[in-house]
């Protein structure tokens, strides 16, 4: 309620264009400018519509969008399609990723040991069955493998000091035709063998009391067998998509013509838009997604010497893949003339809590101030910021780009859920979110517009 009587009066001193905002900004713009600026900026609240976003969401939450299926193909064309009837020319980035299903038996037995074990499988495990002599090799480091014939046998080895998948390879060079390896502190962990390899042999993981009983099983009982059977793991290669929507420097034609040759900033709108399987994911993310194509529609015609780039990632679901391809894809000069990243993840449930940001590192950066000045100017409280690194914002992020993640928190108990339907999104949220998003951008693109 504070909020929106807030947002009203606002609202209307933008629409009068009277001297409050014009004050503050006076010692860097003329009058004619302030005024313009102050104008554009009721223009932008008023073209933000609810009912665009909400309409984005229902169209693409009918179904799950999983990266790679032709629902995720959908999503795709439905969003190029979106961009283009705003006036934009897009580009549709495509790329592999190999999609790994855990194998649902894991069996493995040793001959004449009778205590119980629980083997898993490490991320990665090839599905197979081997059998053969188990030998213990230690670390599996290539110098303490040296004087070893491990050809037809099992290697047992204790984790430390290399990678599971450098253990692998020394002892796959060896002969070996299957793997166990043990825990070296008390717990359990998800091991991981780092990556999809046809040369992988089957390989299991124990706990650390489970390796030492193997040890000193096979020390009193040397040449004992064992065998391992690994069941349903598969890979399988896929493509799935970035689309990407750009809207170049529009200011001034003769200005731009004239300093063509100096580099423009760059501002990167994202969101993914692909959902987990079992979920139509409209919060998680077309909420995302649509509020991208919203803003994009919304800034179609603002003046700005910034280039904008509107992105909709894939394959996030998957480990950020849509958006670590699109950062590893880009240049040296698009790395140094990319200033921001607003990332919109999860931006519009009903049933999650308030509206924060996330930065990889927990500090303030560019976007982080931008969008307090907006949240403060538009409902009298600055967005708080805390740490968090579950979304796409973080590739920009590790190569040194300004980027944070939109979301409420806590996150609604629909979260990868059958649930997470168009019943459960709020429109408030969603213009809430946007109005603050779109007034952090334009505070910036405003400055390179009229002050450079
Ligand atoms: N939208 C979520 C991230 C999220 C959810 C952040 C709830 C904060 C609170 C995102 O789509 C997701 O599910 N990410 C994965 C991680 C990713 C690297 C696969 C996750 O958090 O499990
Ligand atoms: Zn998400």
């Amino acid at each position: 309620m504070k909020k929106s009587i807030f947002k009203v009066i606002f609202v209307a001193i933008l629409a009068l264009g009277t001297v409050a905002p014009i004050a503050t900004l006076a010692t860097h713009y003329t009058s004619i400018q302030v005024e313009k600026s102050v104008n554009i900026e009721a223009t932008i609240l008023q073209t933000i519509a609810s009912d665009s976003m909400f309409n984005h969401i229902k169209l693409l939450s009918k179904s799950p969008r999983v990266a790679g299926t032709e629902q995720e193909d959908a999503a795709v064309a439905y969003i190029k399609k979106s961009f283009e009837s705003y006036g934009y020319k897009t580009e549709v980035q495509a790329f592999t990723f190999t999609d790994y299903t855990s194998p649902h038996t894991i069996k493995l037995s040793i001959d004449s040991f009778t205590k119980s074990l629980d083997p898993q499988a490490l991320e990665y495990s090839i599905s197979g069955q081997v059998s053969g002599e188990i030998v213990t090799a230690g670390l599996g480091k290539v110098e303490e493998l040296q004087y070893l014939d491990l050809t037809g046998k099992i290697a047992l080895l204790e984790r430390g000091e290399i990678s599971f998948n450098d253990k692998m390879s020394n002892v796959i060079a060896k002969g070996a035709i299957g793997a166990i390896f043990y825990n070296n502190v008390p717990g359990t962990i998800m091991g991981s063998l780092g990556e999809v390899n046809r040369a992988f042999v089957p390989a299991v993981l124990l706990t650390e009391a489970e390796g030492d009983e193997l040890v000193k099983h096979i020390n009193n009982k040397p040449s004992t067998h064992a065998s391992i059977r690994i069941k349903g793991s598969k890979s399988q290669k896929n493509i799935s998509h970035n689309v990407i929507a750009t809207k170049m420097p529009t200011s001034n034609k003769k200005q731009v013509k004239k300093s063509s040759k100096i580099d423009k900033d760059i501002i990167v709108i994202s969101a993914h838009h692909d959902s987990v399987a079992g979920a139509p994911g409209a919060n998680d993310n077309a909420s995302g997604s649509a509020m991208t194509l919203e803003l994009s529609r919304v800034m179609k015609n603002i003046p700005s010497e910034t280039e904008i780039r509107f992105i909709t990632f894939g394959a996030e679901e998957f480990g950020l893949l849509g958006s670590t391809h699109y950062v590893a894809n880009l240049t040296e000069d698009e790395i140094s003339r990319i200033t921001a990243n607003f990332n919109l993840d999860m931006v519009g449930s009903k049933d999650a809590g308030e509206l924060i940001m996330q930065t990889a590192n927990g500090k303030h950066n560019l976007v982080t101030q931008l969008a307090q000045a907006a949240s403060t100017k538009l409902n009298g409280e600055p967005t708080p910021v805390n740490q968090g690194d579950r979304s796409d914002h973080v590739p920009f992020a590790n190569v040194g780009i300004p980027s944070a993640l939109f979301i409420h928190n806590p996150a609604e108990p629909w979260y990868h859920k059958p649930e997470d339907k168009i019943d459960k999104i709020s429109k408030e949220k969603l213009q809430d979110v946007a109005e603050i998003v779109s007034i952090a951008l334009w505070n910036q693109i405003r400055i390179d517009h009229q002050v450079k």
